[in-house]
């Protein structure tokens, strides 16, 4: 039997596979698909203090390798999370995160004030990208300063561990991590989706009424891979890896380049049940190559680069 457990340090989880915000509704959605206890865990939709409606339709584009969402980080609030949805998923045997959204460090604040004294909550994912904001919009995670100033505001507040998530769409990455890191984050989760547009040729519209949206699936894996690397690379704290992983492989990836865990998103709209099977995955491959504890992979990247040309010619013959 390989031990699939990895250790954020604040948390133990069964298995490195988280479901990823946003594509997992507040769990309880999938609960017809999947044993939901045999995953890592899963971080629910974004939730702002109040209701929010979203952006109006359309706000979802099929590419040939992902997709285009501006949803607006529509949701239910803490109230109603509270009220209705958290006694549901107080008693399962799994990590729960809550993804904490807001439009000002206030919000932020507010929200995990809010949530702090509830049970059932194992640690907040603070959503510091913002994707679908129309020009001009700001946004903490653009910025290693703003993201500092927040995630220090919301780690003073929190009674619970806070894994901030980056957005991608910054020209260093490892920089707004290391600002993260110094305020405090306990684990930074990377990434959120590719700031992306789409054009309908025939009425020459843009396709998505926010005009801009958020790409994400297996054509952002590679540049995902990229800069969890490089985050990992520089910060001490665990990294959670995130961006089109949709297979056991996928996620063996991100391990390999210094995750301690990964997210699971667009492909649960393509197989629900995705997340398991890429559990299974993982636990086939270790046993395929003896490794025990799939801990031992966590950062194992080979970069001896002469390594790389002998396997190729080898290959070649
Ligand atoms: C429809 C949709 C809604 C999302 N909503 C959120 C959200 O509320 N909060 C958040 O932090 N990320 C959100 N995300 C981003 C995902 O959690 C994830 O970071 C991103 O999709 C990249 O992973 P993937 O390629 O596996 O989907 C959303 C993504 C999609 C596709």
């Amino acid at each position: 039997m390989v031990d699939l457990s990895v250790d954020l340090g604040f948390l133990k989880l069964k298995n490195p596979v988280l479901a990823a915000s946003g594509t997992f509704g507040y769990g309880l959605e999938f609960a017809p698909y999947l044993n939901l206890e045999k995953l890592g865990g899963f971080i629910v939709k974004g939730l702002y203090y109040g209701p929010r409606e979203g952006n109006p339709p359309p706000r979802l584009v099929e590419t040939p390798s992902g997709l285009i969402n501006a949803i607006g980080l529509q949701g239910i609030g803490v109230d109603a999370f509270a009220a209705k949805v958290l006694p549901k998923l107080k008693g399962l045997d799994t990590a729960v995160i809550v993804n904490v959204c807001g439009e000002t460090e206030e919000e932020y604040v507010r929200v995990v004030e809010f949530l702090n004294g509830l049970e059932g909550i194992a640690a907040f994912e603070l959503n510091i990208s913002c994707p679908n904001v129309r020009q001009g919009g700001a946004c903490p995670a653009l910025d290693p300063g703003t993201t500092f100033r927040l995630v220090k505001a919301v780690k003073r507040t929190s009674r619970l561990p806070i894994i901030t998530k980056l957005s991608p769409n910054v020209t260093s990455i490892a920089e707004i991590a290391a600002a993260a890191e110094e305020a405090g984050a306990d684990a930074i989760s990377l990434v959120n989706t590719f700031l992306a547009m789409a054009i309908d040729v025939g009425t020459r519209r843009p396709k998505l009424t926010n005009v801009f949206g958020g790409l994400s699936g297996p054509a952002i894996k590679p540049i995902a891979l990229r800069m969890v690397y490089q985050v990992a690379s520089r910060v001490k704290v665990p990294v959670i890896g995130i961006g089109g992983i949709s297979s056991g492989a996928d996620a063996l990836e991100f391990l390999l380049a210094g995750a301690r865990a990964v997210e699971v998103g667009t492909a649960n709209f393509v197989d629900p049940d995705a997340s398991l099977r890429i559990i299974r995955e993982i636990g086939e491959f270790c046993e395929l190559h003896g490794i025990q504890q799939v801990e031992e992979l966590i950062g194992k990247l080979d970069t001896n680069t002469n390594a790389i040309k002998k396997v190729t010619k080898y290959e070649r013959h």
